[in-house]
Formats: structure tokens, sequence, C-alpha cells
């Protein structure tokens, strides 16, 4: 498998269930302590070696564009305050070598739909997809594992999880033969089953690593659950012809597209990493 350098960031969903602080700007943009969701997610993709990050906007591109723009001003601004570590934290955003491309879905017609936006730029190589909205806390990042079983078992990867079977009806569920301790070569996908119907426990979390091929499956994939054309059905079309694994990654998920698992993101990160205390 070729080298895996670009990473795809949909963050063009409406964010409905963040209403109201979502009426201006996406969701990727509201903070866990005092880092925007997207930013976690972009340094995940930078700790697996991903040096094109590729972001699908949507109506409210504005603020994820300048914030990882630099920001003369307010540079200036703290540079003449002195405040030299405030100012390290906005220049060191991203290193020099990395580069940032943006491209806009006219309309939210689903993930699956938002991943194909990206196809010019992502052109003819491997290349992963994060959801900001699941943020990964990990000693070693989960885009990282993704890249590294990718290359090994030279296929797309997908990160699952278990669940609780009675939560089914908010994931891509999985099944298949198991490879290895973490890995499981996909038979089956289905995207958000009633939990009779689901085929397993395992449910698709917010990183993939996909084989260009994808692009040819999506092309052809009608709107399905939600009226939405949906990546789960794509790489369902695409287990018949590319090995599609799933792995079980290491590390906490958060679910930030929901408000608890925003909330709890908030208490864990703020006493992991800023040794806060919600008293
Ligand atoms: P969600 O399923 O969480 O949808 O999208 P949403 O619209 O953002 O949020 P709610 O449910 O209304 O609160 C999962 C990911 O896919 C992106 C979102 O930005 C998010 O990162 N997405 C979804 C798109 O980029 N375009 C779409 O058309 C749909």
């Amino acid at each position: 498998m070729k080298p895996i350098r670009k990473a795809v960031f949909p963050v063009a969903g409406l964010g409905t269930r963040f209403l109201p602080a979502t009426k201006a700007m996406p969701k990727e943009m509201l903070p866990i302590v005092d880092k925007p969701l997207i930013q976690y997610a972009v340094e995940e993709a930078l700790a697996a070696g991903i040096t094109e990050l590729i972001f699908v906007t949507g109506r409210n591109k504005r603020a994820i564009e300048d914030h990882f723009d630099r920001s003369p001003e307010l540079e200036a601004e703290l540079q003449a305050k002195g405040k030299q570590a405030l100012l390290d934290t906005i220049r060191t955003i991203l290193p020099d070598h990395v580069h940032c491309i943006y491209t806009r879905q006219a309309q939210p017609l689903g993930l699956g739909h938002a991943v194909l936006c990206a196809a010019p730029i992502v052109g003819n190589e491997p290349f992963a997809v994060l959801l900001a909205d699941d943020l990964l806390d990990a000693d070693t990042a989960v885009t990282r594992q993704l890249v590294d079983a990718a290359h090994q078992h030279d296929g797309s990867v997908l990160a699952i999880q278990s669940i609780d079977p009675q939560d089914s009806r908010k994931y891509g569920i999985v099944a298949g033969s198991a490879v290895d301790a973490r890995n499981t070569r996909v038979e089956h996908i289905v995207e958000k089953p009633a939990p009779q119907d689901a085929p397993s426990n395992l449910a698709v979390v917010g990183r993939y690593v996909l084989e260009p091929e994808i692009f040819d499956f999506l092309r052809q994939t009608q709107a399905g659950v939600g009226q939405e054309i949906q990546l789960t059905d794509a790489i369902s079309a695409m287990l018949k012809h590319r090995r599609v694994l799933a792995h079980r990654y290491e590390g906490e998920r958060y679910d930030c597209g929901s408000k608890e698992g925003f909330f709890k993101a908030t208490i864990a990160l703020g006493k992991k990493y800023h040794g806060l205390d919600a008293g």
C-alpha cells in the first residue's frame, strides 16, 4: 500500500444537536477546555504522519479556515505584551510542512457525499477520514493505529469498538471473521440497524483509512438511512471487491456530537491534561 499522506475532515454537518451554539459555527469548533474539537483531530492526524489536511466544509467554513491560518494582528499583540507562551500556542498549531486544502459540500447530503467531495483532491492514493466530533484520547494516536493496520494487512481499515446492543441505531455495525486479536476481516456492514437486526455489537467510530476505490462505490451510492448518502453503504459495496478490516483500537472515545459525551470529555480531559477539578 502507498504511504498515507492525506486526511479528510468532513465538517459540513449541520450539528443540530448543539443548536444554538452551532447556528453560526461548525460543531467541530466547539472547544474541549481550550482547544476546538477539530484541532484534537488534526493533531491526531499529524501524529500518524499525515501532511495534507483536506477539510470538507459547509456554510460556516470561515472559523475553521481562520483557526488554521496565521493571525498576524493577534501575534503582534501577544508579542508586544510579552505573552510568549500564548504566542507559541497559536504559532505552532500546524508545522510548516503541513498543508490545508478546503473544499465545499454545497448541501449536507450525508457523510458519504462529503467524503466524495474530496475525491479530486485525494486522487489515487489511500487516505484517512477523521470525524472530529469523535474525540479519541489514546497513547498512540488512533489514526496511527489504523495506518499501521492498513499497511500490515494491505486494505482499508475502520476503527471499531464494542457497544451496548441497545445503541446499534447510532452506528454502522460490522461483522466478519477474526484475523488476529485486534483485527476482523469485515464481511457485513450495515448503517444504524435496529438491535434485533444488528449483525454484532461491533460499531464503527469516526476514524477510517480508505483505499481510493471507495470513490467508485460512493459515486454509485444512493441515499440510504435518513435520506443521506452513507459512507457505510459504499463500504458495504466495496467489501466484495477489496479487503476491509475492522480494527479494535486502543484508547478512550468521547462522542462529542452528543451533549453527554461532550460534557464527559470536558471533565475527563480537564482533569487529565489541565489539572482542573470540577469540585
Ligand atoms: P453527524 O451524523 O454527527 O451529523 O455527522 P451532524 O449533522 O453534523 O450533527 P447533528 O446530528 O445534526 O447534531 C458526522 C460527521 O459527518 C459530517 C459532520 O460534520 C460530522 O463530522 N457530515 C455529515 C458532513 O460533513 N456532511 C454531511 O452531509 C453530513
